[in-house]
């Protein structure tokens, strides 16, 4: 019996096998690398002590899927594989749908056919677009995405759901991350992004250990109470809880769930630049610059259902993040390259 981590070389999906591990469960991980290092792997069983199995290969490969569920009784898909950066999306939208929709498609079908019918799957905040309430509950409507992989979300979610409503065996669970920062404590895993990160935190350490100069502020005139974009950070850590958490949920047969994953606190840009100096001691020079295209005032959740129905709640605070994320980029300046 074991859980198949699709994309579990990944940022989110390597500090999930950590929690899945250490709960007890076996683990399988499915990624074709193209945004990770199979030695995040080799660092998780470091830090845990225990074994995960590992199949480079992609979703959209029948055969690999079938091997490994002839190899292996999955009881349940944790899906993180997919593509996700939001402006690379808008160059190659036909690469974005393909990899992230058709993907889903064939490893939903495979699932089926060898008869797992669970699968927690990574959405996010972006479903919602410029949200029509603050804080965000489940029950706020989707909006309209900015972009290709924003849609992608949305559309997989519709997607899972339809699968569920049409074959009541399923049990999907749909969990839409706020902003996810910070690393595991040992400093051993953390985000690694590719060229110059797109988002905030990763452009912050990157600053911080003289990679990059200086972060630009996309804003400073949104209606805010500094001016400057605010969301909902959440500690990777307790991201990856809450997916222990859901199997639990899927344990108890909960056919289509739907949930928010964030703190419920929104901050600043500057608030994060300020807990950062104060977490860590480092200075962050920054400049003001345009709005970024695509980008809203204020995004937040209300968490609660995630709590009242899942019982799990967002531990670790900003500075904590901050902490952490600064203890990653400072031990691994090049991420997992030697
Ligand atoms: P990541 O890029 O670190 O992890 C995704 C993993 O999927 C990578 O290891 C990549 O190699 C793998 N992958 C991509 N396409 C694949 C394919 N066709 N076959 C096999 N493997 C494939 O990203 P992450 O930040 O860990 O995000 C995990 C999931 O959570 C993604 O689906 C992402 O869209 C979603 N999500 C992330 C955030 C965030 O801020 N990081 C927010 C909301 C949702
Ligand atoms: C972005 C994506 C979202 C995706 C999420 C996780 C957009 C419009 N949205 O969310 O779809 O799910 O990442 O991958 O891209 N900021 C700066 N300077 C920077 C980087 C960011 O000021 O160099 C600001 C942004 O304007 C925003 C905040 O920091 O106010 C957070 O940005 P970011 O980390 O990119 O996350 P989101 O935009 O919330």
């Amino acid at each position: 019996m074991a859980i198949l981590v699709t994309g579990g070389a990944g940022y989110i999906g390597s500090h999930t096998c950590i929690e899945l591990l250490q709960a007890g469960y076996e683990v399988v991980v499915l990624d074709n690398l193209c945004n990770s290092s199979e030695k995040s792997l080799d660092r998780v069983r470091q830090i845990t002590g225990k074994e995960v199995t590992f199949y480079k290969g992609d979703i959209l490969d029948r055969e690999i899927l079938k091997k490994l569920f002839s190899e292996h009784t999955i009881t349940c898909c944790i899906h993180f594989a997919g593509l996700k950066a939001v402006g690379e999306s808008v160059q190659m939208p036909l690469e974005y749908y393909y990899n992230n929709i058709a993907g889903t498609l064939v490893l939903t079908d495979e699932m089926r056919k060898h008869n797992c019918k669970n699968i927690i799957f990574s959405s996010s905040a972006t479903v919602y677009g410029n949200p029509a309430q603050i804080p965000i509950t489940e029950e706020c409507p989707k909006g309209e995405c900015t972009n290709p992989y924003g849609w992608t979300k949305s559309m997989l979610e519709q997607i899972l759901t339809d699968i569920q409503k049409a074959d009541p065996e399923w049990n999907v669970i749909l969990l839409r991350y706020f902003n996810p920062i910070g690393a595991h404590k040992s400093g051993l895993i953390g985000e690694n992004p590719n060229g110059v990160p797109n988002n905030l935190m990763p452009y912050i350490t990157q600053v911080a250990v003289g990679k990059l100069k200086e972060l630009g502020i996309f804003g400073d005139d949104y209606d805010t109470p500094d001016g400057t974009g605010v969301r909902d950070y959440i500690h990777v850590v307790d991201l990856a809880v809450g997916h222990v958490k859901a199997l639990k949920k899927i344990d108890e047969k909960a056919g289509l769930c739907i949930y928010n994953l964030g703190t419920g606190q929104g901050y600043s840009v500057l608030d994060i630049v300020k807990n950062f100096e104060k977490a860590n001691g480092v200075k962050i020079p920054y400049a003001i610059k345009p709005r970024r295209a695509g980008d809203i005032a204020t995004c937040y959740s209300n968490a609660d259902k995630a709590e009242r129905e899942l019982g799990w709640k967002a531990e670790n605070g900003i500075l904590q993040m901050c902490e952490d994320s600064w203890r990653w980029q400072k031990n691994n300046p090049n991420g997992y390259e030697e």
